[in-house]
């Protein structure tokens, strides 16, 4: 019988991670978190810790270690159906965050196996694919899309497939922030990579620029070997 994993996916904005989660969710069953959408949940609700990343996500930045760790533990904590596996998405993104894993890892998720995986992508493309995405506007489905999907690109709205709620940008991919976004990312990239590699600890990559279907079929044949 096949072990239970843990999804640990590494890839700058724009690499395919979210769309990768949702695809694994399902075909496998695995519940999927993702730092990003919990940030932005948090400033959607207005909460106080979401006017507090406000400002650092519409420039580009990173929020705090401390903040990103409780709102993975809450996550953690609300949920009782980790039953097929848990995917991460977008975290670690630092050395703080790797250790807060690597811990969470040993105290709760023995039977399960992990597999980090980095996703590699041009910096072109991602360019390319951040300022032409879409989000479905409802935050019970959060469906991604790309306006290159859609054949009659002229419309003024565009509709989820999957609920019907209107699709929009995220307010932080406009190029300016998408820059910074990119240069944090690779600065705190090396330091993630290094912290596995001095640690013995396996990191998959898989090469991104391709298809979705393709960097899926990649990802499956890891999960599945
Ligand atoms: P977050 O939401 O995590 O954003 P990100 O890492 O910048 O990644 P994205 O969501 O932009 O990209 P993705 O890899 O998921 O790509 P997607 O599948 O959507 O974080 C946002 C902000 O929150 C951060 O900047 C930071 O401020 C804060 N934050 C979050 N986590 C944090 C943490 N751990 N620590 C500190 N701060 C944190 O795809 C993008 C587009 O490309 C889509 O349109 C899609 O259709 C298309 N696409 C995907 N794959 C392909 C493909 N193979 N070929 C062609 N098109 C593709």
């Amino acid at each position: 019988m096949q072990k239970k994993k843990i999804l640990i996916l590494l890839g700058p904005p724009g690499a395919g991670k979210g769309t990768l989660s949702a695809l694994c969710a399902k075909k496998f069953g695995w519940k999927h978190v993702a730092t990003g959408n919990l940030c932005r949940q948090e400033m959607q609700d207005k909460t106080e810790l979401g006017l507090q990343m406000e400002a650092l996500i519409l420039a580009g930045k990173l929020v705090p270690d401390e903040i990103i760790v409780q709102m993975v533990e809450n996550w953690l904590q609300e949920r009782q159906d980790l039953v097929e596996g848990v995917i991460f998405d977008g975290i670690p993104r630092t050395v703080h965050q790797a250790k807060f894993i690597a811990k969470m890892l040993h105290e709760k998720f023995l039977e399960f196996e992990p597999l980090i995986i980095q996703l590699q992508v041009q910096k072109d493309a991602l360019l390319y694919r951040i300022l032409s995405r879409l989000i479905c506007s409802n935050k019970e489905c959060q469906t991604v899309y790309s306006l290159h999907a859609f054949v009659d690109k002229q419309q003024d709205e565009y509709r989820c497939e999957i609920c019907g709620s209107v699709l929009q940008q995220r307010s932080d991919d406009t190029k300016e922030a998408l820059e910074k976004r990119l240069d944090d990312y690779y600065q705190y990239e090396k330091d993630v990579l290094h912290y596995y590699k001095e640690h013995n600890v396996q990191v998959y990559q898989i090469d991104a620029n391709q298809p979705v279907d393709k960097v899926f079929e990649n990802l499956e044949k890891i999960t599945t070997s």
